[in-house]
């Protein structure tokens, strides 16, 4: 208790010098303790976007999550059921899966040699007291769900927040993509020397691609850059509408075809909640038919698309998070934190589960614009941690091409005063 007071009372001094319209204070990237406060009252409540299914197709198949000091699990059953438990022995606490991925018919821990089914049963354990049972010491079960193929886990030692009232609002538009029925065509990890709050921050502007990223810049139109990079109400409100009234006939023309071009925000009451969902979905724009460097469709349609429209969504079920799906792949976005000044990036690129590699898609054309955007992100992130550690920062203004930053502070603040 004695602990908790000290801390709140150092989060509540760094949150006073916190000046709206500004940026945050240093030492909410610095100090140790408001990392580990953020990790609980935050990264551990939120269902977080993991992977995708096809990446555990048989039974036994298994992959390891892994970040900040958790190390997940996740395996298929021999009854099909996709499971999550911790990687942490019930013996005397080892780590149990080692790589990053495999296929077992047994979890055998490499200390002692205790022995799990894929269903989390334990079924070996040598020279064990007479009274020691079993049953009690299976492997301890981590929250998991999946919804059309991709699996979101829940790090909460407690009940979870409810998954269907969290994904009710995004399932229709997910549903329209066909991630259900979909496969990896690719994946790939950007460690970044950060804290994971600049790599989310940069994410939630697009003030900077017109800079920083020149092949994104290039695939979209600059008024789109500008006003819906980085989601609806993130550039004033009068560029907005006029951005709005140029693609009113390609919306016009969605709603024809029954394609999605709705926006949603957040509610009052889902912020409340410490909830932080959006979608919208617009056009690519300079005539382009997908996220690509030429602007060419690079794989089969997914989902429920009858033919390409160009059009591009934009998911977040929460800032760790997001996917952006064309008509024809997706892309997962899962940022991870490790430590506090170090994250993870992990993109996760989708496409039809029927398309054939090297006949309907090539990975490379795939992943073309967000791997270099993301590598580029990488960069400026870094060198954004390595000065705001210097001793002369002092918080800068946001711009009202930024507005999404402080609207992420606002979430953040919210979630770090719950408890
Ligand atoms: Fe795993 Fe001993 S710690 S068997
Ligand atoms: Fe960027």
């Amino acid at each position: 208790l004695v602990i908790n007071f000290k801390l709140m009372s150092s989060f509540n001094q760094y949150k006073e010098s916190y000046q709206e319209g500004k940026t945050l204070p240093q030492d909410f990237y610095t100090d140790e303790s408001i990392f580990s406060e953020e990790m609980k009252q935050i990264y551990f409540k939120q269902w977080l976007m993991v992977d995708h299914i096809s990446r555990i197709p048989n039974p036994g198949d298994y992959f390891v999550f892994e970040a900040e000091k958790e190390s997940i699990i996740v395996i298929r059953g021999r009854d099909n059921e996709i499971r999550a438990f911790y990687n942490v022995c019930t013996h005397r606490g080892s780590r149990i899966c080692l790589d990053e991925e495999g296929s077992k018919k047994l979890l055998v821990c490499p200390y002692h040699a205790w022995s799990f089914s894929a269903e989390g049963e334990l079924k070996a354990a040598r020279h064990m007291p007479d009274d020691f049972k079993m049953e009690d010491y299976g492997l301890k079960n981590c929250h998991i769900k999946i919804y059309e193929g991709l699996i979101f886990i829940n790090l909460s030692l407690d009940d979870p927040m409810d998954f269907d009232e969290f994904m009710s609002p995004l399932k229709e538009l997910v549903n329209f993509h066909g991630t259900g029925k979909s496969k990896i065509a690719a994946r790939k990890k950007y460690p970044t020397d950060a804290n994971f709050k600049l790599v989310l921050e940069n994410f939630q502007e697009c003030y900077h691609c017109s800079n920083a990223h020149p092949e994104f810049s290039s695939v979209h139109e600059k008024d789109w850059v500008y006003t819906m990079g980085a989601g609806l109400g993130t550039a004033p409100e009068k560029d907005t509408d006029e951005y709005l009234k140029k693609i009113r006939p390609w919306i016009e023309s969605c709603k024809k075809q029954g394609t999605p071009s709705e926006t949603y925000l957040e509610t009052d009451e889902g912020l409340r909640k410490g909830l932080n969902r959006y979608f919208d979905r617009t056009p690519i724009g300079n005539g382009h038919l997908s996220q690509t460097k030429n602007g060419k469709p690079a794989s089969k349609l997914m989902g429920k698309f009858k033919e390409f429209d160009g059009g591009l969504s934009q998911v977040s079920f929460n800032p760790f998070s997001c996917c952006y799906f064309t008509n024809d792949f997706g892309i997962m976005f899962v940022f991870k934190p490790d430590s506090i000044l170090k994250s993870e990036v992990e993109l996760i690129w989708l496409v039809n589960e029927d398309a054939e590699e090297g006949k309907d898609y090539n990975p490379d054309d795939v992943t073309y614009i967000w791997d270099v955007t993301t590598q580029e992100d990488t960069t400026i992130i870094e060198n954004n941690q390595k000065g705001l550690l210097s001793q002369s920062f002092s918080p800068g203004v946001l711009s009202q091409n930024e507005s999404a930053v402080t609207y992420f502070y606002n979430w953040y603040f919210t979630n770090m005063q719950s408890s």
